[in-house]
């Protein structure tokens, strides 16, 4: 079938190259000039893994187009996606809609051309959205010609052109058989692929909850880890000991149970915020989540300290040596990276301090975000040049090359020698015999 999808970020990006692998004909449509230009040269606009062989694969099949008119996109689509982004607002922390309410908006002025649409919203939107684009459109369009659904995206950053394909489940949050039928025939061949994952066929409401549900649990059993990996610390237990226990146990499961900085990115943060604010428009007090949401923003705060406390008053002008500024490995995403988080927490602690970084992926999108900071940054080609001249080593995204690091060579370029390991990368005996002070996560 004919898919529009609107917005070519994350979600929609990978959503609309793994439909037309599927065999559907895709148009991706986005107001953003450039990146459609990119798009058209067959060019992916975002680092995932996979998604630049399928977009050429696609693209060269003429599966799927690319355009900045969403007449182009909507005129004869079956259906429309849309996959705009849903930022927080910077005060409140609810979810901005805007982007959504336009694009249905501007698409409705295309939909009476065609017979029946489904508009699916897969951006993560607050309980109710589908209403109001509902009744947005309809301002236009007649009724019997469109239904609105609720079809959440579970991608995860760096594994989305996998997540895609191996889905654990569908939920489609559909109020009619119509659109109900579009959807299976939609996802009919991913199905076949995956004859263990379930098209779960709920109400819109139910649909859009499960999306926060999930996030926002998700980000829970991550602050629990992390929570206990700092009992650890003082008990003298191992953190990867107790998680291994605890995953054996069907009803925890072994996923998401590793520890780390915190949780950030541009989803985990957003979606408990959103529900947090959800919550309390309807007068109720979610507990856990807002603990989670506090939690984890002391605990990006807890580890700038741990990287201040190593530091050797000293030194009059400290340098630290930053490994890994994304949000996660497998990514370029800096959005929310507590990473980039603890960094600028160390460079607002101490004006005579500058720091060294590199990420493998991330640094283009990095440097956008530490403009501020200019002559502070010293931008890396390496985990060796990072160390050179530093004093303290900071590990801050799990990027599997940052286990290879030569300490030896680390020892001789650093001016003093401590490591300070939030995804416990390097091996502390190794780092101690050379002399290091090491400081893990959730490890003696
Ligand atoms: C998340 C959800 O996993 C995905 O289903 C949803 O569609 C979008 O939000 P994403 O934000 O891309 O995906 O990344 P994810 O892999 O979930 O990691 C989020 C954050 O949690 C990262 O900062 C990561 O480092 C951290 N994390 C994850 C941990 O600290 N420990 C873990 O065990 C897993």
């Amino acid at each position: 079938m004919k898919v529009a999808i609107i917005g070519t970020g994350y979600v929609g990006l990978p959503t609309g190259v793994g439909l037309a692998e599927l065999g559907h004909q895709v148009v991706c449509i986005d107001r953003d000039v450039s990146k459609i230009s990119t798009l058209q040269e067959g060019k992916v606009t975002l680092y995932e893994e996979g998604l630049s062989e399928l977009l050429k694969k696609n693209f060269a099949a003429g599966n799927i187009t690319f355009t900045t008119s969403m007449a182009d996109g909507v005129v004869g689509a079956q259906l429309v996606v849309i996959a705009v982004g849903t930022p927080p607002h910077p005060v409140t922390h609810e979810a901005d809609m805007r982007y959504v309410y336009e694009a249905a908006t501007e698409m409705a002025q295309y939909l009476q051309q065609n017979s029946y649409t489904v508009v699916a919203n897969k951006s993560t939107v607050p309980v109710g959205t589908g209403d109001n684009v509902e009744s947005l459109i309809a301002k236009n369009v007649a009724q019997e010609k469109f239904d609105v659904i609720s079809l959440p995206e579970f991608l995860r950053e760096g594994y989305a052109v996998h997540d895609f394909f191996h889905p654990d489940r569908i939920v489609v949050g559909a109020n009619t058989e119509a659109a109900k039928k579009v959807v299976y025939e939609l996802y009919q061949p991913l199905l076949k692929l995956n004859p263990q994952c379930k098209l779960l066929q709920v109400s819109r409401r139910s649909s859009e909850t499960i999306k926060y549900a999930s996030n926002s649990f998700l980000a829970t059993k991550i602050h629990f880890i992390n929570e206990m990996a700092n009992f650890c610390e003082k008990t003298g237990a191992n953190i990867y000991e107790v998680a291994a226990g605890m995953g054996l146990d069907r009803r925890i499961g072994p996923s998401f149970l590793s520890p780390g900085p915190g949780f950030g990115g541009s989803c985990f943060p957003k979606d408990t915020m959103a529900l947090d604010f959800m919550a309390r428009q309807n007068n109720l007090d979610m507990t856990l989540v807002q603990a989670t949401i506090n939690g984890n923003n002391q605990r990006i705060k807890d580890m700038a300290t741990r990287i201040l406390t190593a530091l050797d008053r000293a030194e009059e002008h400290p340098v630290v040596g930053v490994l890994g500024l994304a949000f996660k490995n497998g990514t370029d995403d800096c959005r929310v990276s507590p990473a980039m988080q603890i960094l600028q927490e160390v460079l607002h602690s101490n004006s005579k301090l500058t720091v060294r970084v590199f990420d493998p992926q991330a640094m283009d999108n990095a440097k956008l975000l530490l403009e501020s900071y200019a002559t502070r940054v010293t931008y890396c080609h390496s985990a060796e040049e990072v160390c050179q001249g530093a004093d303290v080593l900071a590990v801050l995204t799990e990027w599997p090359q940052f286990r290879d690091l030569d300490m030896k060579s680390a020892a001789e370029l650093m001016r003093q020698r401590h490591i300070v390991d939030c995804r416990n990368m390097l091996n502390a005996d190794t780092a101690r015999a050379l002399g290091f002070t090491y400081r893990g996560i959730g490890i003696a």
